[in-house]
């Protein structure tokens, strides 16, 4: 197949100029209707999805190779997951986990332990969204640790509840107008080394371990007592950022001051995580462990689920009424996670993967 076959077969499928008539009008009752605040960076009107690929309300096809914002790991509606959402509905809709039990959570729970980054027993907090988790992590290590203080990351984004917001560090406008914020969050530079200096690999390193350095070396010498900092807050990968990695030099150092300090490590992989690097967490290419994990996105690939994965020891007190989420999402589980990439390879523009490749309709490959 030549370039001109394949595009005309997987490339996106253009039906009229863009935006088409029905996004126009969608665009305009969006900008008087809906909040001015969100982020819209040009004018996709999504009707539906399958796999990579999106098509909008005037029958334009394009491939999204941002799964949403990171959210459909397993593309878009992946039979598995539509199965699965559709059978549960039929089955119970609603009832708040945080005021009794289902079987669901504590499934999902033993599962992703088993997966867990850090060794067990491993304790689980449910909410339904990414800052949702960081705001759990954030009161959590307060409280546990008995201490006030954290740090963050210039670069950082950890989200917009209040909480979230203080720890992020990304945008001038996320924050103005909005202050106080929660007080007690220090920032520091993040290893972007390919910004931060221009020499080769040896460098790059020096670089690196000199942020770690830093928090100890100046911050802990100077402004901040370590004995008040109760975690260190981390993307093992910006996202926001730029898509930057943190280094595993830097990883490991961080873990070593926090280890030297009875500071937790909190990871926010509610990006980075989920299998998108290849392994289930980004933290794990580094080999370091973390204290708690802050999951979202990926892991409901499209359902609003956020996960705060902590080891258990981390729970001293944190009595009843102490923290919940504002309403409890009852993800329907299904025996297996779907599996994302032959489902993703075989989705094709004609014919979707699942119509041939099991009658039950499962994505069995
Ligand atoms: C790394 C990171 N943490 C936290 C959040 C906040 O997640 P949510 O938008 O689900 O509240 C995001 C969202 O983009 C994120 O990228």
């Amino acid at each position: 197949m030549n370039r001109q076959e394949l595009h005309a077969q997987y490339g996106p499928k253009l039906v009229c100029p863009l935006p088409g008539p029905k996004a126009k009008a969608a665009v305009a009752a969006d900008s008087r209707l809906i909040s001015p605040s969100y982020t819209r960076s040009y004018p996709l009107v999504a009707k539906s999805g399958r796999g990579i690929r999106v098509t909008d309300v005037d029958g334009n096809e394009f491939l999204d190779f941002a799964a949403g914002i990171a959210v459909n790991s397993t593309g878009h509606c992946h039979p598995e997951v539509v199965a699965a959402i559709q059978k549960q509905a039929a089955e119970l809709l609603h009832i708040s986990g945080t005021d009794f039990y289902n079987e669901h959570l504590t499934n999902l729970a033993e599962r992703l332990s088993a997966v867990a980054p850090m060794p067990g027993p491993h304790r689980f907090f449910y909410g339904n969204s990414g800052a949702e988790t960081i705001e759990c992590a954030l009161k959590l290590a307060r409280y546990h640790t008995g201490r006030q203080q954290v740090i963050s990351f210039f670069g950082a984004f950890h989200g917009r509840t209040m909480g979230a917001l203080s720890l992020t560090g990304s945008k001038p406008q996320q924050k103005r107008r909005f202050s106080p914020l929660v007080p007690g969050v220090t920032h520091v530079r993040y290893p972007y080394t390919y910004r931060g200096c221009t020499g080769g690999a040896e460098e790059q390193e020096a670089f690196s371990l000199a942020c770690a350095r830093y928090i100890e070396e100046k911050l802990f010498k100077t402004v901040l007592p370590p004995e008040e900092v109760a975690a260190i807050f981390i993307e093992p990968i910006q996202g926001e950022g730029g898509y930057v990695v943190a280094p595993d030099n830097f990883m490991r150092e961080l873990r070593a001051i926090c280890d030297r300090h009875g500071i937790l490590l909190v990871v926010d992989e509610v990006q980075c995580g989920a299998g998108r690097t290849g392994k289930w967490w980004a933290v794990e290419h580094s080999g370091v462990e973390p204290d708690m994990v802050c999951i979202a996105k990926g892991i409901a690939s499209g359902m609003p689920l956020g996960i705060c994965m902590t080891r258990a020891e981390s729970w001293t007190g944190f009595p009843a009424h102490t923290h919940r989420p504002s309403a409890e999402t009852l993800f329907p589980l299904r025996p297996r996670w779907p599996r994302w990439t032959s489902w993703n390879a075989r989705a094709s523009p004609t014919r979707p993967a699942w119509a041939s490749s099991c009658s039950s309709g499962c994505a069995a490959g």
